[in-house]
């Protein structure tokens, strides 16, 4: 199976098993917004509790706040997204359908790049050990041509970008030959910005003063609240705010399932610092989040930094953490080092004095900050598509698990009575009695107790508890892992602690 067919099987997995759905899907669904089923749910708030708890419980000079959506339209102007949080697009005039102008130009790239593996993956069949794939791209007529191709477009496009030439961005189109996926013509608009918020009206009086802004991260939310905590809270720099909330984006292009949405979800802590001290925190919040997602064990193989080398004006170091998502390594977090750009701005247009003093050197100044963003969604879907997996049994049978890190599970525990006699349920209901108030659990008596493991193992349940007549005579049930599918008996007043040392968040945030 290619890895676009098999993100397409986990897609419809997590329809199937109640983790996401296709946004008002009895009206055909809307674009670019799912909903979270009743497993996605839990999936995603234990994952929220993970971060929370990581950063708030974990670092003493951390709080939390929970800010609204809506703010003062003024704070958008602060923070530079009125005037650039914009995407160049362009319509196809023929088929109506929008796009992305430099996302048409990267895909174009993408498929060159394909074209030049191809050949290599040819050359390596050809050769076999003898194959030298340096030497190989660096002769080969064929990659050279293709290679040629790449470096002229990539650098009119790299040009374009840097001058924000929107003419040229439909120049390249033009002259590299994209046409529409849906007409399949070069019959294309201008390029123009297009801005990614979502605005709407207040109440209180018509016009444009009145225009409100569905915040397209929480991070501004902080900024404003800076002063308010720092003063009830008595912090101290350096100190954190942290915040999960919603984020509204009208994406052009919104694909990839939850990987990119009009309506999401971001985990965002804003770390505050003396002016000069920045780069010595930049870095230890880099090394903190590489750990947070490690101490998962999703496979350290799995991420990797990507250090940005354009910066935005307001940033003076800035990296992606990237995952290893079924189409490729992508961003899954963004960590910013945001200077005194956001503050300094709520300062100059608020006209309130947003500064810090310090009361051992004396001396007054706006703190820098250090950003650390991750989409709770895009890490839903990082945990989601590492976690499916389709295992061959013996006896030619297979299985779908899902192995989702046992603390991250939507149910902890399944306890199923093997048969529905003999008192076997009224027995597996006291087990229930013994687990319910430390995890979330699900009861289940029907069918066979095959099927039942297979529809826990499809939503990832680390522990299956079966009682069976002789829990009856000497008070053990049989717990089956997840993962190895290997079988042991243990007592009923032993199972707590048993599954607890697996499933339980503290022995994870205990690794951080
Ligand atoms: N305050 C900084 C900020 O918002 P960003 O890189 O635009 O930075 C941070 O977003 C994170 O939010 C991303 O790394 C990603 O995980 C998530 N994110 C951004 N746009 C998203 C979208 N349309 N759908 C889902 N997640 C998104």
């Amino acid at each position: 199976m290619t890895q676009e067919e098999l993100f397409k099987v986990l897609v419809a997995h997590c329809k199937e098993y109640g983790f996401i759905f296709p946004s008002s899907e009895i009206y055909d669904g809307l674009a670019a917004v799912y909903d979270y089923g009743q497993m996605g749910v839990q999936l995603k708030n234990n994952i929220k509790t993970y971060w929370w708890e990581a950063m708030t419980r974990l670092n003493e000079n951390i709080v939390g706040i929970d800010s609204c959506i809506f703010m003062h339209p003024k704070t958008w102007v602060a923070s530079g997204h009125v005037a650039a949080f914009n995407d160049p697009l362009i319509d196809n005039k023929d088929s109506k359908k929008r796009y992305r102008a430099d996302v048409l130009i990267e895909e174009y790239l993408a498929k060159i790049e394909e074209k030049m593996d191809k050949e290599v993956a040819k050359g390596k069949k050809r050769f076999g050990d003898s194959f030298n794939e340096e030497q190989f791209r660096a002769t080969n007529p064929n990659i050279l041509r293709e290679k040629q191709k790449y470096d002229e477009v990539h650098a009119r496009y790299k040009a374009a970008e840097d001058a924000n030439d929107l003419a040229e961005y439909k120049q390249i189109i033009l002259d590299c030959g994209i046409v529409c996926p849906i007409s399949g013509t070069a019959n294309w608009t201008d390029v123009r910005q297009f801005n990614l918020m979502f605005s709407t009206q207040g109440s209180n009086n018509a016009g444009a003063d009145d225009k409100l802004y569905l915040r397209p991260e929480t991070a501004q939310g902080i900024f404003v609240e800076y002063l308010n905590v720092q003063k009830t809270g008595r912090m101290k720099i350096p100190f954190g705010i942290a915040q999960i909330g919603k984020a509204f984006r009208n994406e052009i292009v919104a694909r990839q399932f939850i990987f990119r949405m009009k309506e999401f979800e971001q985990m965002e802590m804003e770390f505050f610092v003396k002016p000069g001290t920045e780069m010595e925190w930049f870095k230890k919040w880099k090394e903190n989040r590489m750990k947070w997602h490690v101490a998962l064990g999703m496979g350290e193989e799995n991420y990797r930094f990507h250090d940005h080398e354009k910066l935005a004006h307001y940033a003076n170091a800035a990296t992606d953490i990237e995952f290893n998502f079924p189409f490729g390594f992508k961003e899954l977090e963004g960590i910013h080092s945001r200077t005194d750009f956001d503050l300094g701005n709520h300062q100059k247009l608020s006209g309130k004095k947003i500064q810090y003093f310090d009361p051992e050197s004396g001396e007054s100044y706006v703190p820098y900050c250090v950003e650390t963003s991750i989409g709770v969604d895009r890490m839903t879907l990082a945990v989601l598509s590492h976690s499916y997996c389709v295992e061959q049994l013996e006896g030619g049978d297979s299985r779908v698990v899902m192995k989702i890190p046992a603390p991250l599970a939507p149910i902890k525990v399944a306890v199923l009575p093997l048969v529905r006699k003999d008192g076997l349920p009224e027995l597996a209901q006291k087990v229930v009695d013994t687990l319910k108030y430390d995890f979330s659990y699900q009861y289940d008596e029907k069918d066979s107790i095959g099927k039942r493991y297979r529809r826990q193992d499809a939503i990832g349940t680390p522990f299956c508890v079966t009682v069976d007549n002789d829990s009856l005579v000497d008070g053990t049930v049989t717990v089956r892992d997840r993962d190895t599918m290997t079988q042991e008996r243990v007592k009923i007043e032993d199972l707590r602690s048993m599954i607890e040392q697996r499933v339980s968040l503290t022995n994870l945030l205990r690794k951080l």
